[in-house]
């Protein structure tokens, strides 16, 4: 059989999730919380870029200073809370993205799930932001090129009438203008960033957004003892006029930067945005068929509410009754958000089948499996099993092929999610003598597919949470599947004393562990051990391996031309005849075309042309100026170049020329510039 690629990465966390499970228990169990860790290391990144922002000059030519500053007067404070931000934004990164995957992985996402998976992803882009206008506010080498390549980026897009990168040209370009934009950007996006995590969970009923506590105490240690081993630092200072042959790039959030070098930025938006756009179309590719919603009997509703309590999607309302009945509210399903899990079933007190055949119908049911016909089902199967240690199996679809273990002499009832089973079935099975054991299987211990089924389940049968178990059942004939060794549970059932309901409680479900789990102290120190790789790994690609932009013998050249034409047809004055055939707010005594000349211009280095092209005017109207800017990596040395440039609409020749011998070091970063009155002028000529 082969595995689709989805199945392979199910596959793949399964291992792992029962790996860590079994190590660390399902509480602690990061995988199972991944969304629950990317709010906590959201908090870790506000709380401590608050401390930062007290300390931080954002005005360009202070702010690479503060942050010394901070780093190294205040090691113990400032300096922590800076590596503690940064290595929780990486976190984020890392979480979120494992999140998506896992989400994907388990499909739970298609259908009218979408609206989490749709939600997620302005997300993934709003950390982005944050993360990338974060690092320029350093003002260091790393931040000299995310600004510089952010510029080339941007500037493939048709939003701004001048090219950002233009604003770093050279130190003599550089304004404070756009950096205090992105001061202002990197506390915007994260604020935006909580609104739609807030409305990312909006549809999950007690969505978890806290990690377990000795998770969270372990993850913040983790974190604080990276920051302490490993603070994070500034590379050296921003300086336009050079450009750094290497720089240390964080990997969690820079990975497409050099990328838009090699390929240039209009590949890498087509890139982005078809990425972007395949995630977005996931949830409908390809499109799930939904099975009928809940359905409420209002004959057999009390109005009680508990299914509205229960249910893991707020698909289920209390609203004012609409019937004879003298109950005050009824339970409405909103059929948008309804996932026909069956939570609501197995939450319904007139859920139970010990009521007479023609009166059985909840108060809500799943129309495509009736309680009714469950009951039934399960009496004709349980008649054929023999033996003291036949079982009845309430399984849940998303746990798939049960196991030869639970097929051998039992009945098996299968339903959505074992949270649609109400309590009182398991009471039927024993009371009628149905079976010597019941077995519920569900998905992975705490990583219920339908969220809440295990839960509800465990805690209805501990008599937590109604409607519960009664305690006359004895507990040692039932089995949850996640948390017990199903083989002991069937061995040991031809053991036990006569079945008997007692009328009191006689032990506790599920509780013989599948194996031996580690004691709390080597749990801790385990989980503690696991979180040191991975802050190490962070550590690791928060600046390595080193991105090499330039070779050690390279320059950069810049052209940079910005430049209003002569419009394209000369003004000419209008006869009283025209200007009377003009509307009269239109008249006007003469008449200027606005459409302007395109540029055409040509670089040449060492006699070889370096470049050669047409550049439109912009604006709606081809009114406005053009522009050019592109940037090559050139051999340093002495070198003879001619720059030369066309504006007039002429056919041939040149309106502009100028050409000269320059020597550039390794890593400059010349500048050919154009100015309208002053012609081309660059640094070592003007
Ligand atoms: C800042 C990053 C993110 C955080 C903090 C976050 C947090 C959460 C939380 C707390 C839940 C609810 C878990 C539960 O209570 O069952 C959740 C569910 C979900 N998230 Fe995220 N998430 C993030 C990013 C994403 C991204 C990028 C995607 C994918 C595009 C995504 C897709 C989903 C989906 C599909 C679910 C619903 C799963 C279900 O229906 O049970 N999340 N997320
Ligand atoms: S079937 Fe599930 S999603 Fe639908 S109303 Fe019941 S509990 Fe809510
Ligand atoms: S749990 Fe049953 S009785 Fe109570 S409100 Fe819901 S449908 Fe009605």
């Amino acid at each position: 059989m082969t595995l689709s690629p989805r199945q392979w990465l199910r596959a793949f966390f399964g291992a792992l999730e029962a790996l860590c499970s079994r190590a660390f228990t399902p509480a602690w169990n990061p995988l199972l919380q991944l969304g629950s860790i990317g709010w906590f290391f959201f908090w870790i990144v506000a709380v401590s870029g608050i401390y930062l922002y007290v300390f931080f000059d954002t005005g360009i030519t202070r702010a690479y200073d503060t942050i010394e500053t901070l780093t190294h007067a205040q090691p113990w404070a400032g300096g922590v809370m800076r590596s503690l931000h940064r290595y929780a934004s990486d976190g984020l990164v890392a979480i979120a993205l494992t999140h998506l995957l896992r989400e994907f992985a388990l499909d739970q996402m298609r259908g009218k799930r979408w609206f989490a998976w749709i939600t997620g992803l302005p997300l993934l882009v709003l950390i982005y932001v944050s993360g990338i206008t974060g690092y320029w506010l350093v003002w260091d080498v790393m931040a000299q090129y995310v600004a510089v390549v952010t510029g080339e980026l941007l500037d493939v897009l048709p939003l701004f009438g001048e090219p950002i990168s233009r604003n770093f040209v050279n130190e003599s370009s550089l304004s404070s203008r756009f950096f205090t934009l992105m001061s202002f950007i990197h506390i915007a996006a994260p604020l935006l960033l909580l609104l739609f995590m807030w409305i990312h969970i909006h549809r999950h009923t007690a969505a978890r957004i806290q990690p377990a506590r000795g998770l969270s105490l372990l993850v913040l240690g983790s974190l604080l003892a990276l920051s302490i081993a490993v603070p994070a630092v500034s590379q050296a200072r921003a300086d336009l006029d050079m450009v750094p042959a290497t720089v240390g790039l964080d990997w969690f959030y820079l990975p497409v930067y050099p990328l838009v070098q090699q390929w240039g930025g209009a590949t890498a938006w087509q890139l982005l945005g078809g990425m972007l756009l395949l995630l977005g179309l996931m949830p409908w590719l390809p499109p799930k068929s939904a099975p009928p919603v809940a359905k409420v009997s209002l004959l057999n509703c009390n109005g009680c509410g508990r299914c509205v309590a229960d249910c893991p999607f707020g698909a289920l309302s209390l609203e004012p009754r609409s019937d004879w009945q003298n109950y005050a509210v009824e339970a409405v399903v909103n059929a948008d958000r309804c996932l026909s899990c069956g939570l609501c079933v197995g939450a319904c007190p007139t859920a139970t089948p010990f009521r007479s055949a023609s009166m059985f119908t909840a108060g809500i049911e799943l129309p495509q499996l009736p309680l009714a016909s469950l009951r039934e089902q399960l009496k004709k199967s349980c008649a054929a099993l023999s033996g003291d240690d036949r079982l009845v199996v309430f399984a849940c679809e998303p746990a798939g092929d049960l196991s030869g273990e639970l097929r051998r002499n039992s009945a098996v009832a299968q339903m959505p999610c074992i949270g649609m089973l109400p309590p009182s079935c398991i009471d039927f099975v024993f009371s009628r003598r149905l079976a010597d054991g019941v077995v519920i299987a569900g998905c992975t211990a705490n990583g219920c597919y339908q969220r809440f089924g295990q839960c509800w389940t465990e805690e209805r049968i501990a008599g937590q949470r109604d409607p519960w178990l009664r305690a006359r059942v004895p507990r040692e004939r039932i089995a949850l599947s996640w948390a017990v060794d199903l083989r002991a549970f069937r061995s040991g059932l031809a053991a036990l004393p006569p079945l008997r309901l007692s009328g009191r409680d006689t032990g506790k479900p599920g509780l013989l562990l599948a194996g031996p789990r580690w004691p709390m102290p080597v749990r801790a120190v385990g989980m503690a051990l696991l979180l040191g790789v991975l802050a190490g790994v962070t550590a690791v690609f928060a600046t390595e391996p080193a991105w090499r932009q330039l070779e050690p013998q390279e320059a950069v050249m810049r052209l940079s031309i910005r430049h209003a034409t002569a419009t394209k047809i000369e003004c000419k004055p209008l006869t009283p005849r025209q200007m009377a055939d003009l509307k009269p707010n239109m008249r006007r005594p003469v008449d200027c075309p606005r459409e302007r000349w395109p540029v055409y211009v040509e670089l040449e280095r060492g006699g070889e042309l370096l470049y050669r092209g047409t550049h439109p005017p912009s604006g709606l109207w081809n009114d406005g100026a053009a522009t050019v800017f592109r940037t090559f990596r050139v051999p340093a040395g002495p070198q003879s170049i001619v720059v030369r440039m066309r504006d007039s609409g002429r056919e041939s020749g040149f309106d502009q020329v100028r050409s000269g011998t320059i020597d550039l070091e390794p890593g400059q970063n010349f500048v050919i510039e154009f100015r309208s009155g002053k012609g081309f002028i660059w640094e070592d000529m003007s």
